[in-house]
């Protein structure tokens, strides 16, 4: 069911190329948002803008996030061509199993690069423009930023810096309107999951605990929370991290 809750709104959606980001960036167009759309992949982008119809619209953007001066620019652009900025959603992401021992430096740092770093550089450029408009902040971590995991301790890692980067901009802007909260999904269908390679030789005893008795979330049940995060129903959700992981922080 759509509603209106984002006419008249600017969104800022990273990873808005593929599965939860494109679900998220659907779901906003639908409710009536001009809704930035970034990522690094052109086709990724183009099936989108494909995809979508009013009541809202769909500008694009092409940009590897990895880089901070892009995230800078992303921002710049979305505020100069759609006008203002309303909601950041720090979504774009990556994954990779691994033995430690063979992660290569190359591997951390892109890891970092996109998933910890794109998502500070993003709301350090974008916070000025939400202070304007009363605006708010949602970040995809995940259930691997509570838990330790085997075999992801990177991915781990990054996502743990999206949690606490979370709160600790909550707390840093309690005294002004700017709400910043965090979304903590663990498996959801989507290509980053289908194209996971779980590393050879390991010990699958050790990934029981994050595998979970209930399957997977569909990536417009994540599009569906992020838009009720995102929207002016819940003035007083500040600095949360929302599981959607079938209990399995939980355990
Ligand atoms: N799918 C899952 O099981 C799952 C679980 C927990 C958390 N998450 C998180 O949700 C987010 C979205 O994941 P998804 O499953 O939709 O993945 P996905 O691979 O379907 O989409 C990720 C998008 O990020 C884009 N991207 C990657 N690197 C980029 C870069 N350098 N610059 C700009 N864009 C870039 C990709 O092109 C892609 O469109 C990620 O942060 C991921 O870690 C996913």
């Amino acid at each position: 069911m759509s509603t209106e809750r984002f006419v008249g709104k600017v969104a800022l959606i990273t990873g808005a190329g593929s599965g939860i980001g494109r679900a998220v960036a659907g779901r906003l167009v639908d409710e009536g948002a001009t809704v930035f759309a970034v990522d690094i992949s052109a086709d990724g982008l183009a099936a989108l803008a494909d995809e979508v119809s009013g009541p809202g619209a769909v500008l694009t953007h092409r940009a590897d996030l990895s880089e901070p001066s892009a995230c800078a620019g992303a921002v710049a652009e979305c505020v100069d061509r759609a006008g203002r900025l309303d909601v950041l959603g720090n979504i774009a992401g990556i994954a990779a199993s691994s033995h430690l021992a063979d992660v290569t430096v190359e591997q951390y740092r892109r890891i970092m690069a996109i998933n910890t770093d794109a998502c500070f550089f993003m709301c350090q450029a974008a916070v000025p423009h939400l202070l304007e408009t009363g605006g708010n902040i949602v970040n995809l971590a995940s259930n691997a930023g509570l838990m330790g995991q085997a075999y992801t301790v990177a991915y781990c890692m990054s996502k743990g810096a999206v949690i606490q980067l979370t709160r600790s901009l909550a707390m840093e802007f309690v005294r002004t309107d700017l709400r910043v909260n965090a979304i903590a999904p663990a498996a959801v269908n989507t290509p980053l999951l289908h194209n996971f390679e779980i590393a050879d030789g390991v010990d699958v005893e050790l990934m029981k605990p994050y595998m979970g008795f209930r399957g997977m979330a569909e990536a417009d049940e994540l599009a569906r929370l992020f838009a009720f995060v995102a929207s002016d129903e819940v003035p007083n959700m500040h600095g949360a991290v929302i599981s959607v992981d079938n209990g399995i922080t939980a355990g």
